[in-house]
């Protein structure tokens, strides 16, 4: 597989580098880097979104205490608490944190702490390409494929997650189609997926998140595949808001409804999907639109980031350990345990 788009770099040495990361918010228009030279510059980077996707702030973060590991040991733990605090829901926040914390406590070093965030970041990418195999396995030619937000290589180390698995099947030589929600309020569909789908040459269709239910009822979508945020012990789902309805709607259909996610992704201490944090952001990001209000400014708003959805509706899980099928406890710790 050719080299792979990727969302943060790390350049220079431990002790004077910065942390450059792709500023999303720019995106399609505008292909624009920023650097990032200590630990509180990347907390607002990942809370203000230049870097989204649950694997990528994962790396960022952890890439962030290597800034933090310039000030000492003490640094080290309040810069966690900074960059844990930014955005709740996905856990891969907390994994990359809680990694490279372990790391610290044999070695606490810039240069160590760099050499083992660098290899976290090469494990993901790696990582994705073993589900992308699994997942394109389950793609056939001619299958109008739906994704909802963007679980793309810019969501994680590289190569992405369900967006993994849609290049592989193209670079496979399967014919397909991509039907992209748009995924509001922020646009990740819109703004991220089309264009990464544009790049790699795959055929795509934007369409309304409201539109989804339709297009499968006229037989144009045979498979769905998502990223995740968090998945608990029993299979539930935690992503992009919107992909509840998107898997209730196939479920409603008989279409399979995947998700692919690493096992950075799962939060065994949760049983069921109704303790996973729920991020609420700004209300400006469903009242405005290009910077005007669209709706009355008496009106009330409620902006949750993320919804979860039921083991039950999920056909599959492809990880980086092996795929989850059926999607129950007991296949979740078999595979996520490996
Ligand atoms: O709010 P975002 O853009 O960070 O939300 C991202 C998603 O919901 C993705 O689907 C998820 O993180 C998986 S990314 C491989």
């Amino acid at each position: 597989m050719a080299e792979s788009l990727a969302p943060l770099e790390w350049s220079g040495d431990a002790a004077r580098g910065v942390l450059r990361l792709l500023d999303q918010r720019r995106l399609p228009h505008e292909e624009l880097w920023l650097d990032f030279g200590s630990p509180e510059d990347v907390a607002r980077a990942i809370r203000d979104m230049v870097v989204r996707g649950a694997p990528a702030i994962g790396l960022a973060a952890a890439y962030g205490l290597v800034l933090a590991a310039r000030r000492g040991p003490a640094a080290i733990v309040e810069a966690s608490r900074l960059l844990a605090a930014t955005r709740p829901t996905a856990v891969n926040l907390a994994w990359g944190l809680a990694r490279l914390g372990e790391r610290a406590r044999v070695d606490p070093s810039p240069e160590g702490l760099l050499e083992f965030a660098r290899a976290l970041h090469r494990e993901d990418v790696e990582g994705n390409r073993r589900m992308a195999a699994l997942g394109a396995a389950r793609i056939e030619s001619g299958m109008g494929v739906l994704t909802h937000c963007n679980a793309g290589a810019i969501a994680t180390g590289g190569v992405g997650t369900a967006l993994g698995v849609i290049a592989e099947a193209q670079r496979q030589g399967k014919r397909i189609h991509v039907f992209v929600d748009e995924t509001r309020p922020r646009l990740q569909g819109a703004r991220l997926t089309a264009w990464e789908l544009s790049r790699l040459g795959v055929p795509h269709t934007l369409i309304c998140d409201g539109m989804a239910a339709s297009l499968m009822a006229r037989g144009l979508v045979q498979l769905a595949v998502t990223g995740a945020d968090r998945i608990a012990e029993n299979g539930d789902v935690a992503n992009k808001i919107g992909t509840y309805g998107v898997a209730i709607a196939a479920f409603h259909h008989g279409i399979p409804f995947h998700v692919a996610a690493p096992a950075s992704t799962f939060d065994l201490s949760l049983a069921d999907g109704a303790g996973i944090p729920i991020e609420e952001r700004d209300a400006a990001e469903v009242t405005d639109w290009g910077g005007t209000r669209i709706c009355p400014k008496e009106t009330a708003v409620f902006n949750p980031a993320f919804d979860v959805t039921p083991a039950a509706l999920v056909r599959s899980i492809f990880t980086d350990r092996g795929e989850i099928s059926p999607v129950d406890r007991e296949s979740v710790r078999r595979v996520i345990q490996r």
